[in-house]
């Protein structure tokens, strides 16, 4: 037997001193990594007072719940944020200084996990990286980058869908507190209680509308220094992307006329994104983690050929309900063109189109080229380093995709 595996097993358990540990000396750690209280802490919404959050059955939860690494572009509001950590990690039970009790569970109750965020788009908090307090149910700030997308992307080895989410779960791990209890055997408990938190995140984001994707492929070292941690008695154990997600029974078929003007055209874009998904069957979702779906890139360099270009023009007609010509495929070759070209196709015949013609957007540039008006110096370079190393990776490690890039 490979020599790894014995971790697995509990036989070793029978092995391990358990008399030698702390525990039987008195000392505990902290049950929560203690903070500065010059730091500045951020408050969340509390549990009991949540109105946004649905009440969806259990049993759907389960039901639908999958990795989820297309995004759309919505931030994501502190109410939701609070459920998602407080679904992950919160307190289960009223104050006090030695209840311990989570939302999920661990061994000997001793909770030797830490949740950071890199906060992409949180709705009322800068950029930055936090730290969750389950005791105070607060975000402490961690650190602030302007190029947190670039450091996220490369920590998760260009894992680019996570930086299209709205934010990025970083669990830590600080072993001590387990091994207090567990010497030897505190390893295996510690990835199992791991387990449990990503999956309460994943079934809590399925009550909010979003979709989290868990990450065990990240480079160690950057992403602790990424945090500000040295490795050695906290270090990074795994992640998730979470983001606001195109639901497919939302956007089967469309009828655009039951749909509120102001959110017809964000449905338009999920629904053409879907179709793009399903037809390059997940392709550009799934088969390739290193690649979202992006909105920019050419139908053709997705993977749709001509037999599939005459399949997505089919199920565009039928799904839509209405009439264009073939060829708009070609003139219009990507999502966000044939979006915009549609949008004003469809919606002039409909109610309210004055209203929405501000929300579609104008220009059919890549995003790049629209995000650098608007940035500073440092901004814009950021963002170029970020676009060139994104078009790197397609390179360098996705031959598949070797032909995407434009020369
Ligand atoms: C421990 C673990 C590590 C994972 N690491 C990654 C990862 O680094 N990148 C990724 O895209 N998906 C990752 N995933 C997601 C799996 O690919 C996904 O769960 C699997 O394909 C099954 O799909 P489902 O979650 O939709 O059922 C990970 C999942 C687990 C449980």
């Amino acid at each position: 037997m490979h020599k790894n595996r014995a971790f697995l097993k509990n036989s070793n358990q029978n092995k391990i001193d358990i008399s030698r540990s702390k525990q039987k000396r008195g000392i505990a750690p902290p049950i929560q990594k203690p903070c500065d209280p010059q730091d500045k802490k951020i408050s969340l919404v509390s549990p009991g007072t949540w109105k946004t959050i649905s009440a969806i059955s259990l049993e759907s939860a389960i039901r639908n719940r999958k990795s989820r690494r297309v995004y759309t572009e919505k931030s994501i509001s502190l109410e939701n944020l609070s459920f998602l950590l407080w679904a992950t990690q919160g307190m289960r039970k009223t104050k006090s200084k030695h209840n311990n009790f989570r939302t999920v569970p661990s061994a000997g109750c001793r909770h030797a996990i830490e949740t950071y965020i890199a906060a992409f788009r949180v709705e009322g908090i800068e950029k930055g990286i936090y730290r969750y307090l389950p005791m105070s149910h607060e975000l402490v700030e961690v650190a602030k980058y302007n190029n947190l997308e670039t450091l996220i992307n490369r920590s998760t080895l260009n894992q680019i869908f996570c930086t299209r989410g709205a934010l990025t779960f970083i669990w830590t791990t600080i072993p001590e507190r387990m091994e207090w209890q567990y010497a030897e055997a505190s390893y295996k408990a510690i990835a199992l209680d791991t387990g449990h938190i990503c999956q309460n995140l994943y079934l809590a984001c399925e009550a909010i509308g979003a979709g989290a994707c868990a990450l065990a492929s990240y480079d160690q070292e950057l992403i602790d220094n990424v945090i500000g941690l040295s490795g050695d008695e906290e270090f990074t154990i795994y992640l998730a992307s979470v983001g606001y997600t195109y639901h497919s029974s939302e956007v089967k078929t469309l009828n655009l006329k039951e749909i509120p003007a102001e959110k017809r055209w964000d449905m338009l874009l999920a629904h053409i994104s879907l179709l793009v998904s399903e037809i390059t069957g997940g392709k550009n979702m799934t088969m390739n983690t290193t690649q979202a779906l992006d909105l920019n890139q050419g139908f053709y360099d997705m993977g749709i050929n001509d037999n599939l270009c005459i399949k997505f023009y089919k199920s565009l007609k039928k799904s839509l309900d209405c009439q264009f010509p073939f060829t708009i495929l070609f003139k219009y070759p990507t999502v966000k063109q044939l979006s915009i070209y549609l949008a004003k196709e469809i919606f002039k015949d409909l109610d309210g189109f004055e209203k929405i013609q501000a929300l579609i957007p104008h220009k059919n540039n890549s995003s790049i080229e629209k995000d650098v008006e608007q940035l500073s110096e440092m901004e814009a370079e950021d963002a170029l380093l970020n676009e060139l190393e994104y078009l790197d990776s397609v390179d360098d490690q996705n031959p598949e995709f070797n032909f995407s890039v434009a020369h």
